[in-house]
């Protein structure tokens, strides 16, 4: 029994409802019985005002511009972390110790191929599809490879499924890349770290010998960190939905691909370089500005703005670092898109429009130009968001599978089409 209680009036009856505290954030209202007392449901399109669901993995605070992992912050862990340890992290809910990172890290090295038939499935694929589309297809298809592990009332399977995941989209990624570009599909390399395998699998030829160079590697690593997990989002909600339904976990991370290459979400990043390279040099700002504010025009500052963060995206000044360290590493320190991202922040900064709505760099504003001067095409850039939110999204999905509370997700609706009526034949339509 919660000490809290809010109370609704309606059709003159009180209903009484429980208010849930967490650890840290908003309380809940905990409508759950509301409706077999009112007989009316709650409404919130687009959920601004409904937790999905109980968590214990990610917290943000929008207003503040906080992201905590497991109670860490994202700082903390981009600067003196790696992205498997992060994995850890989010799968089990605790740092590893030295040995626990070792084996953990064994345990994903070993996971690394894919099935050989699977280089088969790619020449499928049209050259010129969008790499995103390839990532939905192959990832959807993982489970037409790996039966041993979609049964998910075994715990064993299930992690062993997490940990092939988390192991193999860097492999799939790759090769989603190599078959974009026409080159032949490099093999995972085991005894480079994730991001640097990544990184080889990517840019290496058979016909040359390839070094990866560890500043790039690092910051590789630092990205996929950033882009680890972020509670309940759009793409991480379609995964818990999915899931909802027993659907295996290769399925759901796949619906999850698909729901992250909405502009509005994943697909931001390759929006907002395009947006920049639009925009080309500083001097065209304002007239973008004027588009972005002017209510008759659909275009939007890609890059900016976020449903929770009403302050400045903690990731995006990670990833702004990120940016300087990499150009400086690419002999790209005046990259000019780079000069327009400043000048465009600069100025959105200080203009009423953006600090009345509190419009805010997302991690997705200057995510374009680091992965650029990485060497990716804008439209890989979607595809390296995935990679790196797969471990968030297997993670929040073994926690609902693991929840004893957990139920199909069956949302209800105001409806507001036609009431009944009678069928009338072909000929006796007017
Ligand atoms: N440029 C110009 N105006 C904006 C922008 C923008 N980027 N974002 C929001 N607004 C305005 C919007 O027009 C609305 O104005 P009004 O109240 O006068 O109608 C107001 O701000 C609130 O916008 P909203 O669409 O109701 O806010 P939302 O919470 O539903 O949408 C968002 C959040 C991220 C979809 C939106 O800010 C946006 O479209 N941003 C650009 C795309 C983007 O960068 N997405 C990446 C998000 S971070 C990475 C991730 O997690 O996926």
């Amino acid at each position: 029994m919660a000490d809290k209680k809010a109370v609704l009036k309606i059709d003159g009856k009180d209903i009484e409802l429980d208010v849930r505290s967490g650890s840290i954030g908003p309380d809940v209202i905990d409508i759950n019985p509301l409706y077999k007392h009112s007989g009316a449901f709650t409404y919130d399109p687009g959920f601004t005002s409904t937790a999905s669901c109980e968590s214990k993995i990610t917290y943000i605070d929008g207003d503040e511009g906080v992201l905590l992992h497991r109670g860490y912050p994202i700082e903390q862990l981009a600067e003196k972390g790696d992205f498997l340890e992060v994995c850890y992290l989010l799968l089990y809910g605790e740092l590893p110790t030295a040995a626990q990172k070792a084996d953990f890290d064994n345990r994903v090295t070993r996971h690394t191929m894919v099935h050989e038939q699977m280089s088969k499935f790619f020449s499928g694929y049209r050259r010129d599809a969008h790499p995103m589309a390839v990532m939905v297809g192959t990832v959807g298809a993982l489970s037409a490879f790996y039966h041993d592990s979609t049964d998910i009332t075994d715990p064993h399977q299930r992690m062993v499924a997490s940990l092939r995941m988390i192991a193999k989209m860097p492999t799939i990624a790759a090769m989603a890349y190599k078959y974009h570009i026409g080159q032949p599909f490099v093999y995972p390399k085991n005894d480079l770290g994730y991001a640097a395998n990544f990184l080889h699998m990517c840019f290496a030829v058979p016909c040359e010998e390839y070094k990866v160079n560890p500043v790039l590697a690092r910051a590789m690593d630092r990205i996929f960190i950033l882009h680890a997990d972020h509670e309940q989002n759009a793409s991480t909600s379609t995964v818990r939905l999915a899931g909802s339904s027993g659907a295996n976990p290769f399925a759901c991370i796949a619906a999850g691909i698909a729901c992250l290459w909405g502009p509005a979400h994943g697909g931001a990043n390759e929006a907002a370089l395009n947006m920049l390279m639009e925009i080309g040099t500083v001097d065209r700002i304002p007239e973008y500005i004027a588009k972005a504010k002017d209510k008759n025009d659909p275009f939007r500052l890609m890059g900016f703005g976020h449903r929770v963060y009403k302050n400045y995206d903690p990731r995006a000044r990670i990833m702004q670092k990120t940016m300087y360290e990499v150009l400086e590493a690419t002999g790209r320190h005046n990259d000019p898109l780079m000069q327009v991202a400043l000048e465009l922040e600069k100025i959105a900064l200080s203009d009423p429009y953006f600090k009345d709505k509190k419009l805010y760099p997302n991690v997705d504003f200057y995510s374009g130009i680091t992965l650029r001067a990485l060497g990716f095409p804008t439209t890989m850039f979607t595809v390296l968001f995935a990679l790196a939110r797969t471990v968030g999204w297997i993670a929040q999905w073994a926690e609902m599978i693991e929840d004893p509370q957990q139920r199909i997700g069956r949302p209800r609706q105001l409806y507001t089409g036609a009431p009944k009526r009678d069928y009338v034949k072909l000929d006796d339509r007017g």
